[in-house]
């Protein structure tokens, strides 16, 4: 049997890609490959919900600079829908770093280092159902499942 509902991913389009006025081209991309935006919203994320989001991540050293990024303006949070979309919204943002993205991703063709202590990366999305599950919990508890 299929799945009940097709897979989901939790994209946040970050503070430093609202600030340059990326969200609508961001989301673009994303709604252009094919899936299905599910649920949106803009929100300026608390250091709480940060820590519950980054949980891999609280004890790293880089972690106070990434809470600094995150919460100095607005993101946009967003659930896409639509088989494999992990993978695919994955691979459509490039790798971490966007200096080192491939061109033609979204980290690879619109970010670069900005020498600020955080990494500006522009946009996240999560590492695995199972991960985007949890995330979509954190960022849009109404929703159910
Ligand atoms: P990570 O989950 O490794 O990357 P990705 O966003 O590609 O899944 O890291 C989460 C975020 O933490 C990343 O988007 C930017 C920040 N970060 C740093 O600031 N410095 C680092 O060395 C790493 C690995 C991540
Ligand atoms: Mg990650």
């Amino acid at each position: 049997m299929p799945p009940a509902t097709p897979e989901r991913i939790l994209v946040l389009v970050k503070p430093d890609a609202v600030e340059r006025r990326l969200t609508g081209e961001i989301l673009r991309r994303i709604e252009a490959k094919g899936y299905d935006l599910v649920a949106l919203k803009v929100v300026v994320p608390t250091a709480e919900v940060l820590e519950a989001h980054y949980a891999e991540h609280v004890s790293k050293p880089f972690y106070p600079s990434v809470v600094g990024y995150m919460t100095r303006g607005p993101v946009v949070a967003a659930v896409v829908e639509g088989h494999r979309v992990v993978e695919g919204v994955r691979s459509l943002m490039g790798s971490t770093e966007p200096t080192l993205s491939a061109p033609g991703t979204i980290r690879g063709d619109l970010g670069r280092d900005w020498g600020t202590p955080a990494m500006e990366n522009l946009v996240h999305g999560s590492d695995s159902p199972d991960s985007a599950a949890r995330e979509i919990g954190i960022w849009f508890p109404e929703l159910d499942g």
